[in-house]
């Protein structure tokens, strides 16, 4: 039977990146076998017992690559448990309405496959690096910058998945 655990994501200035790291550390420290890898590289679910698939919340949305990930390999993404995990600057206020946007992000990927836990972390914003359209729509936003990623709440997060997995 497989054993390992698939941590996805997708990411366009890496923070989402990190996160998934993170998962991937928290779950390989209680034991279980984890690979880490972008969505776009991987090609075979085979050897996976689970799925953990993150994206970062651009305009409201996750990215079109995991999205397109899940899509394709719902069949097989049906037969193991899946969780989803999402990355936005609004959740840094944890308002029920922000939430429920944030969770409205997942929206699509639920109805394709539904996953035995979600969570949606605070993420990275710095103007430094970004595209000329991503820095000219924060700008009119005024979105606020900085690093908020709460590092004990994703820790927390997987080892809560890794509960759900194995009773699974
Ligand atoms: C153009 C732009 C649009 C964004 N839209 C949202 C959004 O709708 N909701 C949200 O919570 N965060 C939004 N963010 C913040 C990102 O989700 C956050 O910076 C995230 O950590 C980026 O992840 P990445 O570094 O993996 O790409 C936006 C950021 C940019 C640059």
């Amino acid at each position: 039977m497989a054993e390992r655990i698939l941590v996805a994501y997708a990411t366009r200035y890496g923070s989402t990146a990190e996160v998934a790291e993170a998962i991937g550390d928290e779950l390989q420290k209680v034991g279980a076998e984890v690979d880490v890898r972008p969505v776009d590289e991987i090609q075979d679910l085979s050897p996976y017992r689970a799925a953990v698939i993150g994206s970062p919340i651009y305009m409201g949305k996750w990215l079109p690559e995991p999205q397109v990930f899940i899509e394709k390999n719902q069949q097989s993404l049906r037969t193991i448990p899946v969780a989803y995990f999402s990355v936005g600057l609004t959740v840094t206020d944890r308002s029920p309405e922000i939430l429920r946007n944030a969770e409205a992000s997942m929206d699509a990927v639920r109805l394709l496959v539904n996953p035995v836990e979600v969570g949606i972390f605070p993420g990275k914003l710095e103007n430094s690096g970004l595209s000329f359209t991503d820095r000219t729509i924060i700008k009119m936003i005024r979105a606020k910058t900085g690093d908020f990623r709460d590092w004990g709440a994703v820790r927390a997060w997987a080892q809560a998945v890794y509960r759900k997995i194995a009773a699974a």
